[in-house]
């Protein structure tokens, strides 16, 4: 057994890294300035996109996002329910209702066909995530979805790409996270990264008390103090103290995400021959390039079921997570929707079996080779 406990994914934080946040502490200005400009214009960089907006977390983009397109009750919004419970939360507190698309059981993504499945006439806006890291079906699901627009949840995919261009390339609008999991993180945060300067324009108003100028407009830009309220908007604005570590880890993403990659295969040459242990497919029919944000597994034995198989594992000195149990079978949307069992066959399977194991860059394939000993260990 590992003497020292294996954590599911500890953040990298580099010395430069830190360097770069006491530049922020000691330069005299702390909340949103010249390092959020900064982070925004290397990530548009990094994907190929036009404009973008650092906001305290994705969620905070998504909740946004429903203002924007003005999301209303009777209005649907189709997601998957197999993901972070953010966007299904935020449709939820806007009277809007959450339209729940199938997922591939092996790849755990919403594909055309499932989304094509769910268009109804008050479809306002379509939702896909790129799970795990892999890209899904984007120009399928954009084609099926025809004048309904499509925002992506990319907050596992920063450096995926599909078809040739990077996720949040191009003519699409995409949402990241870089909470402290995520492949490059500011602790907490997000970012709106997108071609359509109206959209971005309008979350640079809603982020900040619906004054189209803040502060740093101010101070920086020579706007005008006496700027009004448009409308009543939120506080998302992140400090130049997490857009100065974001951008700082954003310099080295591609190294960050090969060393994500070399231990997912690793993981997949040692768990090969373990017929309990399935980890996900690849998704097929699209020239892709895997970020790596997760390395997760299927639990199929009949002697342990997933619960206990991490169970076992943390006693091993192993640790786990669980991305995601299934939002359409929690309380809330048991008891207002009716919701029920036996609704999306693949993504209740998976719910009940998926189980991700550690990988995070600082790793070593020692480690991945402790990971897969003490699976084989439980499972016997
Ligand atoms: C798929 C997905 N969407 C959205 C979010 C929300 O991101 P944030 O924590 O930045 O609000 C997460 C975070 O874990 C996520 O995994």
């Amino acid at each position: 057994m590992r003497k020292d406990f294996l954590p599911f994914t500890r953040p990298q934080v580099t010395e430069e890294d830190i360097r770069q946040v006491e530049a922020v502490l000691r330069s005299g200005w702390l909340t949103n300035g010249p390092r959020n400009v900064e982070f925004e214009e290397a990530v548009c960089k990094y994907v190929g996109n036009r404009s973008a907006v650092c906001l305290t977390s994705e969620t905070a983009a998504m909740h946004l996002l429903t203002k924007i397109f003005d999301l209303k009750p009777g209005d649907e919004v189709i997601t998957p329910s197999l993901t972070w419970v953010s966007m299904i939360n935020m449709v939820a507190l806007s009277g809007a209702v959450p339209v729940f698309a199938e997922v591939d059981r092996d790849t755990l993504m919403v594909t055309p066909e499932t989304v094509a499945a769910k268009i109804t006439p008050r479809t306002k806006l379509i939702v896909p995530v790129h799970y795990a890291g892999a890209p899904c079906d984007i120009d399928g699901i954009r084609k099926v979805a025809g004048a309904i627009p499509v925002v992506e949840d990319a907050a596992h995919a920063l450096g995926a790409s599909y078809k040739g261009r990077k996720i949040g390339g191009g003519d699409t609008t995409c949402l990241f996270s870089f909470h402290a999991i995520k492949n490059i993180t500011t602790a907490e945060g997000g970012m709106v990264v997108s071609n359509d300067e109206k959209l971005i324009s309008d979350f640079r108003r809603w982020k900040f008390h619906g004054i189209v100028v803040d502060a740093f407009d101010r101070e920086n830009r020579g706007r005008a103090p006496q700027a009004e309220v448009s409308f009543p908007g939120f506080k998302y604005n992140l400090s130049d103290i997490q857009a100065a570590l974001g951008a700082s880890q954003l310099s080295r993403i591609d190294r960050i995400n090969a060393k994500r990659r070399e231990l997912a295969m690793l993981y997949r040459e040692l768990l090969a021959d373990i017929e309990e242990i399935k980890p996900l497919a690849d998704p097929s029919g699209y020239d892709f390039e895997h970020a790596w944000h997760l390395f997760i597994v299927r639990v199929v034995s009949p002697k342990l079921d997933r619960d206990a198989f991490m169970k076992a594992l943390k006693a091993e000195n192993i640790g786990t997570g669980l991305h995601f149990r299934c939002a359409h079978l929690q309380k809330y949307y048991r008891e207002t929707m009716g919701c029920r069992p036996g609704m999306l066959p693949a993504t209740e399977f998976n719910s009940d079996h998926i189980c991700s194991l550690p990988l995070f860059p600082d790793m070593t394939g020692d480690d991945v080779a402790d990971v897969a000993a003490a699976i084989k260990k439980v499972l016997a």
